[in-house]
């Protein structure tokens, strides 16, 4: 069995370039390259979503150069991915705070976000600026708002209202959540949404996963005994 959402968390870019002396931002270009690679693994093999963490709200606080250099990927990456919707008939969506990103970036996500629309054979979730304490800040505050407005009755509130009101409002929840190059921690990722998911994790930094890679974290997800809080 395939899982249906892969969540992932892409570290090591910066390691994978310091070990080749190279400055951090190549780790990040040969990243973003890798994306591809896995999201056409990921397809191949039946997944229909993929969330990714390209940039969170905790790496503003990296130097400018790497800031800005993860920034002007982001747009490549939704540029290529506009050239490529036809083909990849892949539907987008960025999730994060959008409001303080530039608005270079802010009009290439609405774009893109609108020009794959159309595709639902599989979803990519892009995490830009995204924070899970931050989502579920602005998910309070939504709610707050809808109650105060007449819109929402209190008592109608429950799980499931929570989750319509995040940014990943009707993507399934992943079942497997994936992070490279040694760190066990989650790091403000996917709070609410990763509950019942089943983490992996690697050695292998982000730049070198493999579609190979992909599979063996998927070969132990089967064999791990998935009971959801039951008795066997
Ligand atoms: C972590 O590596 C990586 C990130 C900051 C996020 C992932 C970014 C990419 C894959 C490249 C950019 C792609 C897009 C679409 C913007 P790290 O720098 O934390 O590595 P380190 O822990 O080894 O320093």
């Amino acid at each position: 069995m395939v899982p249906k959402h892969i969540a992932i968390i892409m570290d090591g870019n910066g390691r994978w370039a310091k070990k080749r002396g190279l400055p951090r931002t190549a780790g990040h270009i040969k990243g973003a390259k890798n994306i591809d690679t896995i999201a056409r693994a990921i397809k191949a093999l039946g997944v229909k979503y993929l969330t990714i963490y390209a940039f969170s709200t905790e790496n503003w606080s990296r130097p400018d150069d790497e800031v800005k250099k993860l920034m002007d990927l982001f747009d490549e990456y939704l540029t290529k991915a506009l050239k490529n919707a036809e083909k990849n008939k892949m539907r987008i969506r960025v999730i994060g705070d959008k409001s303080n990103l530039e608005k270079r970036l802010q009009d290439r996500i609405k774009e893109v976000e609108e020009e794959t629309s159309k595709y639902d054979e599989t979803y990519l979730q892009v995490a830009f600026n995204y924070g899970s304490r931050d989502e579920i800040t602005r998910m309070t505050k939504k709610i707050a708002s809808d109650v105060k407005s007449g819109n929402l009755d209190v008592d109608d509130i429950n799980e499931d209202t929570v989750s319509s009101y995040l940014d990943t409002k009707d993507i399934p929840d992943p079942d497997l959540m994936i992070r490279t190059s040694g760190e066990e921690r989650i790091s403000n990722y996917l709070l609410w949404q990763l509950a019942y998911a089943e983490f992996i994790f690697t050695e292998v930094p982000w730049p070198e996963f493999s579609p190979k890679n992909l599979e063996e974290a998927i070969e132990e997800f089967n064999n791990r005994n998935r009971r959801f809080g039951r008795a066997e």
